[in-house]
């Protein structure tokens, strides 16, 4: 059994459905169901005895220490955060609050269980966190990827609270010994990701046939991977991973945001044409710039390829084509995230009304 945080999220409900599909094993997955977390995400595993909810916050310490000692998990995988930029600009706290505070605690309870477990136990156990290469800041044009030594130069109030987040996860490696192994990943895309995100985002608005937000010119670079090989490499690195090490993950696939529109559109129009008959790419709009806004990420990959044997099975052109195919096969999903809060967010962010 493995204990996974934010399992109701966008990559940890697809970690969850993978590694119960590949690994056959119970998961208790405690989630606090922010905007972010989503059941529906996990239907496809409704009535399953291996999948375990707990709705609960990781700063609570209390319920984690007794989920800890009632389910005795042989790992924690930790998604649970804060995720989005752009509300981190408009309101940092509850960053702070998560990100940091909440990794503080669940490392505390992680601790104390840790090391009361028996010998064989508590050699074999693993706390896994997952992290983002937002924590190393902006690339220039010509400037390397983002190595595991580049150092950390976080921008934004997201980067820099999964930035402290990362840095007391090697912390309790070195004072305590506690058995960490730190992944790093790029931009994700895939199925169950909320349409606050450039690419849902875009989905859903071209499919309404409203403007395409482009912040600034468009030519800020992301590296994107598709969600499924983000779960096959921290499957890998928490089998296989060297303890107190750091793994960036990525898919050698950087592209501008301008790129990534266009094949959005272009997937679009060959699968389900506008009505009035105008490329979905007309649409596109440049809007006021994130204040802030890195503008180049890309990473080194080396690492993980090679020691550990990873590679990503999809490219972007085979899993930019599933996406767009899993939101226009997944309207009721969609109508029971665009509702309420959705539209709060949309408003503030946007100016939009509807
Ligand atoms: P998400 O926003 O879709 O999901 C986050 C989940 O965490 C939600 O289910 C939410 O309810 C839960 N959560 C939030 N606060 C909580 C709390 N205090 N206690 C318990 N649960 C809480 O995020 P995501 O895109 O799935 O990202 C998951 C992790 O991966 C994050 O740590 C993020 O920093 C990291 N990451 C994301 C990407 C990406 O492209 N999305 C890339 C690299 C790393
Ligand atoms: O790099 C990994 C990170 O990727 C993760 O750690 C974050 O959790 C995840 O949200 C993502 O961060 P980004 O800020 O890169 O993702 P987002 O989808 O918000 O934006 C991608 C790019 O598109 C970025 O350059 C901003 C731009 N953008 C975004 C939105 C929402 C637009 O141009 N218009 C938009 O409306």
């Amino acid at each position: 059994m493995i204990l996974v945080t934010g399992g109701a999220g966008f990559i940890g409900s697809n970690f969850i459905i993978d590694w119960i599909a590949s690994e056959q094993t119970p998961v208790i997955n405690l989630d606090k169901l922010t905007y972010a977390g989503n059941l529906n995400n996990l239907t496809a595993l409704q009535g399953d005895a291996r999948h375990v909810f707990v709705q609960g916050d990781i700063c609570d310490g209390a319920l984690v220490g007794r989920l800890l000692r009632e389910h005795k998990p042989r790992a924690i995988v930790h998604f649970a955060a804060e995720s989005h930029v752009d509300r981190s600009i408009h309101g940092p706290a509850e960053f702070i609050q998560t990100n940091i505070n909440g990794t503080f605690s669940l490392l505390e309870e992680t601790r104390a269980y840790w090391q009361g477990l028996p010998g064989a136990e508590k050699e074999a156990f693993r706390f896994l966190h997952v992290s983002t290469d937002e924590v190393y800041g902006s690339l220039g044009p010509d400037d390397a990827p983002f190595s595991e030594t580049t150092p950390y130069a976080p921008n934004s109030p997201y980067s820099a609270s999964k930035a402290a987040s990362d840095h007391l996860v090697r912390a309790y490696h070195h004072t305590y010994g506690l058995p960490v192994l730190t992944t790093n990943c790029s931009n994700n895309y895939g199925a169950y990701q909320f349409p606050e995100k450039l690419i849902p985002l875009i989905i859903l608005n071209a499919l309404n046939g409203k403007p395409l937000p482009i912040y600034g010119d468009g030519l800020n670079v992301r590296d994107w991977l598709y969600v499924g090989d983000h779960c096959t490499a921290i499957q890998e690195v928490l089998a296989k991973g060297r303890l107190g090490e750091t793994y960036n993950i990525g898919g050698w696939n950087e592209k501008t945001n301008l790129d990534v529109v266009h094949t959005v559109c272009s997937i679009l129009d060959e699968l389900q044409p506008a009505a009035n008959g105008n490329p979905y790419a007309s649409l596109i709009t440049y809007v006021k710039d994130r204040p802030g806004h890195d503008r180049r990420y890309a990473i080194d990959a080396r690492k993980i390829e090679h020691e550990l044997g990873w590679k990503p099975a999809e490219t972007f052109e085979t899993g930019m084509r599933k996406t767009v195919r899993w939101y226009l096969d997944h309207a009721k999903w969609i109508q029971n995230v665009t509702s309420g809060e959705y539209r709060n967010w949309i408003g503030k962010q946007y100016g939009e009304t509807s």
